[in-house]
């Protein structure tokens, strides 16, 4: 049986080898098209603060979020990882990080995945000791945001570079399957990727710099039209889609 704990060892064995491939998904039919279509994780991130419930920022997804899209997102998987993130301020011990994680596994998470990087080491070994497979993320972390005054591209400076490196030792050490780089420059990614043993999965820190790459899949499919990151090439237009097909509605129902 595919177990979660097999499914991450086998996402650590891609280590340098075939690049691994994540979307988010945060409902039942995109999961099902994206596992079908081959995809190795489905991330329930809290990015669906933002592209689904609408919110500004990640700071406002709860825990109750994410445990309701992760079991839709669960009923569809049948052979991708589902990795649920942990949303903020449900993670500030270890205990709690713990507690989190067993709630989002009896959800139908197979792992979850936190941000952070040394200053989450413990956080991630008491998940990790207790049988849960957990991805990091570090780089820019978004839930950080209103702390930092904006999302800032990390990895400018010899300090952030000295930080990224110890913070994504640290995620290894604790027992991490792998982790997300978040916008750092191309040269920060690739000499992380070279120097971490765990699989690095790179958004927005350059093309072909770490060991796999995750999209948030309404970037991807151009289901949000109204804020596209600049590294981002949608590979479709669903909402001009949408737009089209309603208003062809529109004008059936109304004869004009
Ligand atoms: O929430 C999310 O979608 C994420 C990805 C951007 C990595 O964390």
């Amino acid at each position: 049986m595919n177990t979660p704990l097999a499914q991450a060892a086998a996402i650590l064995s891609r280590k340098g080898g075939k690049p691994i491939a994540m979307l988010t998904a945060y409902d039942y039919p995109t999961a099902r098209t994206l596992d079908e279509a081959g995809v190795d994780i489905l991330l329930v991130g809290d990015s669906l603060g933002m592209v689904v419930l609408g919110y500004p920022d990640t700071t406002h997804v709860t825990l109750a979020h994410m445990l309701h899209h992760g079991e839709a997102v669960a009923r569809a998987a049948k052979r991708a990882l589902v990795v649920v993130d942990l949303p903020i301020n449900t993670y500030d011990t270890p205990e709690q990080a713990l507690d989190t994680a067993r709630k989002l596994v009896a959800a139908g998470a197979g792992a979850v995945k936190l941000e952070g990087g040394c200053d989450k080491e413990a956080h991630i070994a008491a998940i990790t000791a207790a049988g849960i497979p957990v991805m990091g993320h570090i780089g820019l972390l978004p839930q950080n945001v209103l702390k930092e005054g904006g999302y800032k591209m990390k990895g400018k400076t010899d300090a952030e570079i000295s930080q990224l490196h110890a913070d994504a030792q640290a995620v290894a050490r604790a027992g991490a399957f792998s982790t997300v780089i978040e916008c750092t420059r191309a040269d920060t990614a690739r000499s992380i990727t070279e120097a971490c043993p765990i699989p690095t999965i790179g958004i927005g820190s350059g093309k072909n710099c770490c060991d796999g790459e995750v999209a948030v899949i309404s970037d991807l499919v151009g289901a949000f039209p109204w804020f596209v990151p600049a590294f981002v090439q949608p590979r479709a237009h669903i909402a001009e889609s949408i737009t089209e097909a309603a208003q062809a509605w529109m004008r059936d129902v109304q004869g004009e």
